[in-house]
């Protein structure tokens, strides 16, 4: 299977100075921005209204992560904002596929993302309304955290299921992504994968790109 992105988190970067830090990852496939509402996860960071600034000086198209509550009502605004990607959480939408036809139908690409807890099956008969899924790989809210294991035979049937209908789905990992976590999830059949600590808590953060990029296809 064709490796494909390295999707930076810029949770893990200096806030002050995002436009500086999305210049240090302009070799990056897209930049993950993690959108947190201290109800759905017990962490706050940014919204709309920054997300859109981030949207107008990134060298690299924004892949937003939404980990708000009511995303049928809040994730449509940012496919209308022009963010290239928007992943909403299944565990937060009443709607899901709805959800996602609407942010399809507002030019974003559709994803929809898992907490780790949350089995994938219930969701496959909805893949081809996705454009990519995303399975946390750690409990959402915080960077730093360290990659669960036990997500891997999640990851493999979802490699197994989007193989097997022939959908054009990306398959995302996000959380404890580091050159040692990305093989494995890797062979299990990610292709695209988030890094927050492993890249801005590197020197130099395009190296660390690279190096995590070299890792996944190894
Ligand atoms: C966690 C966020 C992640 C986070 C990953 O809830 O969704 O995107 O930034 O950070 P690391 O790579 O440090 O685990
Ligand atoms: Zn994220």
């Amino acid at each position: 299977m064709a490796q494909c992105c390295i999707n930076p988190s810029i949770l893990s970067a200096d806030f002050v100075n995002l436009e500086a830090e999305l210049r240090r990852i302009s070799n990056a496939d897209a930049v993950h921005v993690d959108v947190m509402d201290n109800h759905f996860v017990p962490n706050l960071t940014i919204g709309l209204p920054v997300v859109q600034r981030i949207q107008a000086v990134s060298p690299v198209p924004l892949d937003a992560h939404l980990m708000i509550a009511d995303a049928d009502r809040w994730a449509p605004g940012f496919a209308d904002a022009g963010v290239a990607s928007v992943t909403f959480h299944a565990e937060a939408s009443i709607a899901p596929i709805k959800l996602a036809r609407e942010l399809r139908a507002r030019g974003a690409k559709a994803g929809m993302a898992l907490r780790p807890g949350t089995p994938v099956e219930p969701y496959l008969d909805m893949l081809p309304e996705l454009d990519l899924l995303l399975i946390m790989t750690v409990e959402p809210g915080f960077g730093g955290q360290s990659f669960l294991d036990l997500t891997l035979p999640k990851i493999r049937r979802a490699r197994a299921a989007i193989d097997g209908s022939g959908v054009n789905v990306a398959l995302q990992v996000d959380g404890g992504i580091t050159e040692e976590t990305i093989v494995r999830a890797a062979e299990a059949g990610a292709n695209v994968f988030v890094a927050g600590s492993a890249v801005y808590g590197a020197a130099d953060p395009a190296e660390a790109i690279e190096r995590l990029r070299a890792a996944a296809n190894r």
